[in-house]
């Protein structure tokens, strides 16, 4: 596939992804949505890929869902096609998805950070949920995901006021998992990336479907379904491995196997 709004490359076993509509602030139209689905689809089909970044600009992560491509929708156009339904296919992806927010991560576009596994920001991050500001409200997951990363206040203030959060309030409130100077954001993102696709596939997107999970269950049934794959990797040979070079004090050689 051609693709026109972002831009896809692989770092070794990483593959990045980099949202290319600069004009826009890589507003999120139904184009990049396409483009970021195929392109992580991709990747989450080659072996030789262990991880997954998506990154935008400097100035922009995403400065929103397309508010020009949307404004004139109907209610029945929204309804019939289920607008913005087609972003759960992303958080369908198996393998760890890394977001590298530099400057704004706004509306849909704190949202799509939000749907990766973790985020680091460079610290001139700006974050923030002001679709209140268009007469709508969070439609990609804010009022779920940012909700369940900050909190209720925290949340609430932010989808009420439209304002925006900084890369140090986002760290405090556990929005993001780390700041990096700007400068060095995609470096440390790739470095993180790559550390974690040197890890044994299986257990890495093992760890990731138990932490989702935690989401979306009781605590017994998530640590007994925790403690279910737990077992399983027994059945690795990247377990014999891990442990074996542990023991032997060397370096794992993981097979992803
Ligand atoms: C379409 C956008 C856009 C967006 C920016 N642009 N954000 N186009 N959709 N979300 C376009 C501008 O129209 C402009 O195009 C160009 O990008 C540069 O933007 P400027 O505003 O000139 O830049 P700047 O002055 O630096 O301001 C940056 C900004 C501002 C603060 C990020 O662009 C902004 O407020 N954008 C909208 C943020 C927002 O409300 N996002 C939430 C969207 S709704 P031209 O052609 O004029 O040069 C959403 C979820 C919807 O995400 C869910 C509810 C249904």
């Amino acid at each position: 596939m051609a693709y026109e709004t972002i831009v896809v490359e692989t770092r070794g076993k990483v593959g990045l992804i980099t949202l290319n509509r600069p004009k826009a602030l890589n507003a999120l139209n139904t184009q990049v949505l396409t483009e970021l689905l195929a392109a992580s689809q991709a990747f989450e089909e080659n072996p030789r890929i262990g991880a997954i970044v998506v990154t935008g600009s400097e100035k922009a992560f995403a400065a929103g869902a397309d508010i020009k491509e949307m404004q004139s929708k109907s209610y029945i156009d929204a309804y019939m096609e289920d607008f913005f339904s087609g972003w759960e296919a992303f958080t369908r992806i198996r393998k760890p998805v890394i977001a590298a927010v530099s400057g704004y991560a706004l509306g849909g576009g704190c949202e799509l950070a939000m749907m990766c596994d973790f985020i680091i920001a460079g610290d001139n991050a700006k974050f923030g949920q002001p679709e209140i500001t268009l007469g709508v409200m969070p439609g990609m997951g804010g009022s779920q995901r940012l909700t369940r990363f900050v909190g209720k206040s925290k949340a609430m203030d932010m989808c009420l006021t439209g304002r925006m959060m900084d890369a140090a309030e986002a760290e405090r409130s556990g929005l993001v998992s780390r700041v990096v100077p700007a400068g060095e954001l995609l470096e440390e993102a790739l470095k993180a990336a790559t550390k974690v696709a040197d890890f044994s596939l299986p257990a890495v997107m093992m760890a990731k479907e138990a932490v989702n999970r935690s989401y979306e269950t009781t605590l017994s049934e998530g640590l007994r379904f925790e403690r279910r794959l737990f077992h399983s990797m027994f059945a690795l040979d990247d377990q014999k491995e891990g442990m074996a070079a542990f023991a032997e004090k060397r370096t794992a050689n993981f097979k992803n196997r």
